[in-house]
């Protein structure tokens, strides 16, 4: 596969859908994972707010900070030479009012050097969006299962079940769009409500746990690396047992400097 070198823009994104190909996004959140996911040919990098979880440790992503999230989405930015940089805004940090929404949203594009920013949410956040587009900031909207909004939903639960949850999916994906987001992330779903929504809209939508009926695909990096051994979800498909070898590397080195094996005279100045 020819990978293309030069810096994709939120515009190629759109343009995806238009020539009918899928796309790629991987979330990101320190330099080398960047770097070499950038080369791997993902059309996106997302520094999601999952960030809370496979990096702090923490249960949920609601606390994480928006200092926390640029700092990351910086490191992420340099190392993208060519995929999209969308910087993953955290709770609370758009929701209370328009004017903080763009305050924060635009410290991605100056201090971190994002392309965009992604937020959760459908029709309710359809003014934000429009004043983020309005000023100049490529915006990814969100629906389905929405991770900041957990304690609402009871938990992390497959959306889109009853009609009411398939109008309100359907009503926010046609807002989003209206407002003018670049493309919306659908998650957690059945793929023919998924299917619907990708039928709906001319703008690319990038499933999570949605199935096959979307414009492209998103993963949580460390998921598919298998970080995290206690993690297990139906969509995820893990490339890598992360964990096993970074123990194993562990136990490799305690075992060598335990036995004077390390440093050999080669390892020595
Ligand atoms: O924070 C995250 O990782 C996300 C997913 C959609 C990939 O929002």
């Amino acid at each position: 596969m020819a990978i293309r070198t030069e810096k994709c823009s939120i515009r190629d994104i759109g343009r995806k859908k238009r020539d009918g190909k899928k796309q790629v996004w991987l979330t990101a959140y320190d330099y080398f994972t960047a770097k070499y996911l950038d080369a791997s040919g993902v059309d996106g990098l997302l520094v999601g707010d999952s960030l809370n979880m496979v990096f702090y440790g923490k249960p949920d992503t609601l606390s994480l900070t928006l200092e926390q999230s640029l700092y990351h989405t910086e490191a992420v930015a340099r190392a993208a030479r060519r995929a999209v940089v969308i910087g993953d805004m955290p709770f609370l940090t758009y929701q209370q009012s328009i004017s903080t929404a763009v305050t924060n949203a635009g410290r991605y594009l100056k201090e971190a050097g994002a392309q965009g920013v992604k937020l959760e949410g459908g029709i309710e956040m359809a003014a934000t969006v429009k004043r983020l587009v309005e000023v100049g900031i490529p915006v990814m909207g969100h629906i389905g299962l929405t991770p900041q909004s957990i304690h609402r939903f009871g938990g992390y639960r497959v959306q889109g079940r009853n009609s009411v949850s398939r109008d309100y999916l359907l009503d926010s994906a046609q807002s989003l769009q209206n407002s003018g987001a670049f493309a919306i992330v659908l998650e957690a779903m059945k793929p023919d409500i998924a299917g619907e929504i990708t039928k709906l809209l001319t703008i690319p939508t990038i499933g999570i746990g949605a199935g096959k009926n979307v414009d492209g695909q998103i993963m949580v990096i460390s998921d598919i690396m298998g970080l995290d051994e206690s993690f297990d979800a139906k969509f995820v498909r893990k490339y890598f047992d992360l964990a096993g070898k970074i123990r194993e590397v562990g136990e490799k080195f305690v075992s060598d400097v335990v036995s004077g094996d390390y440093p050999s005279k080669d390892e020595t100045y």
